[in-house]
């Protein structure tokens, strides 16, 4: 289909959540602000590589310090813009071990928002996209106090909104809020996000995996056994599907979306939890991918089901097209009925 001239994402949301008699304007405010925020750190993210040529002044101009310096720019960015609009009681970050209040004077709101302000950002120095991921829930906690550590450790069924920017060969902001996926592209001399990718279906079937191969010697025999049976795939007279992983999690799932595929980031015999973040990586992306029709298990459960115990919790992950998620999982039980290791 295609897509509507001068839709910004701002006019998107704010007709969606009309659709609903009850809705406030306050989540359109927020992912407007949120937006902003983006807009921010993708000016940020381009002049990244200039920062050695130009020799900016500041203490940004050791190559390395830089890329870690990101993380925090875009952290900050991210609070500065949003700790003031009266829509949120408290934030979480990748950046910070504790929730982030709201200062005093300003109102409190009636949502909690978490994010990793900067995801893959290793790969800031080669040139690679990465991204910002977000997710929002209402607060548990009465409206007016203070938010709380509860609020946020809610499952991920839960989040009324969650999504992720990618900073890429263009700035791409996508995100769902119940009602299917949809992604706006930033035109920036315009300086609006625009709809680009209006209700997003990913593909039932993958064609694409995306997992990190070189710890293969440390996975259980149930992941073994998998990437093999798609490795084989011509034994069958079916496609292989193509290896592709990037190492930025919004990068790699955000091909995935469009063209289906499966992204594992496991547990494994040296990480029995897996590396990646439950409340603002795994779970906004769940969200994500089951509103496009595909699925996210930590190996045997929904992610949106897992009821969270601390801020910083890390699951496995096995998420993607409809029917790859449905085989991993296959594959994961036969392995765990037959005792393997
Ligand atoms: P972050 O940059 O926020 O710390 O996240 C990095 C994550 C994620 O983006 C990616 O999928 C994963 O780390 C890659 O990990 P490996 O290098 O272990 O494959
Ligand atoms: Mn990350
Ligand atoms: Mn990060």
């Amino acid at each position: 289909m295609e897509p509507k001239r001068f839709m910004t994402l701002q006019r998107h949301i704010l007709e969606g959540e009309r659709q609903h008699p009850e809705a406030t304007g306050e989540l359109s405010a927020l992912l407007s602000e949120l937006a902003l925020a983006a807009k921010v750190i993708s000016l940020e993210v381009n002049k990244a590589g200039l920062i050695d040529i130009l020799g900016f002044t500041g203490d940004t101009n050791v190559q390395g310090e830089a890329v870690k310096k990101l993380d925090i720019y875009a952290h900050n960015t991210i609070v500065s813009a949003m700790d003031h609009g009266g829509h949120l009681c408290l934030m979480a970050s990748e950046e910070e071990e504790d929730i982030i209040h709201i200062p005093k004077h300003h109102k409190l709101g009636k949502y909690v928002m978490m994010f990793d302000p900067l995801d893959g950002s290793s790969n800031i120095d080669a040139n690679v996209s990465i991204g910002t991921i977000f997710s929002i829930l209402k607060r548990k906690s009465p409206e007016g106090t203070p938010g709380t550590l509860e609020d946020a450790l809610q499952p991920g069924v839960e989040q009324v909104a969650a999504g992720y920017i990618v900073y890429g060969s263009s700035t791409i902001f996508v995100y769902t809020a119940g009602h299917g996926v949809h992604a706006f592209t930033l035109d920036p001399a315009v300086g609006e996000f625009l709809l680009s990718h209006e209700n997003i279906h990913t593909p039932e079937d993958a064609r694409i995996y995306s997992t990190n191969e070189g710890n293969y010697k440390y996975w259980h025999k149930g992941l073994k056994n998998y990437i093999k049976y798609i490795q084989d795939a011509d034994d069958r007279g079916a496609t292989p599907y193509s290896a592709r992983y990037i190492g930025s999690m919004v990068a790699d799932i955000h091909r995935n979306l469009l063209y289906g595929g499966i992204f594992i980031y496991p547990a494994d015999k040296r990480h029995p939890n897996g590396k990646l973040r439950l409340l603002y990586e795994c779970n906004p992306m769940a969200f994500l991918y089951e509103q496009a029709g595909g699925r996210a298990i930590d190996g045997k459960q929904r992610i949106l089901e897992i009821q969270p115990h601390k801020l910083h919790q890390r699951v496995p992950i096995y998420i993607g097209s409809k029917n790859a998620v449905d085989m991993v999982e296959k594959f994961l039980r036969e392995a765990e009925e037959e005792g393997e290791d």
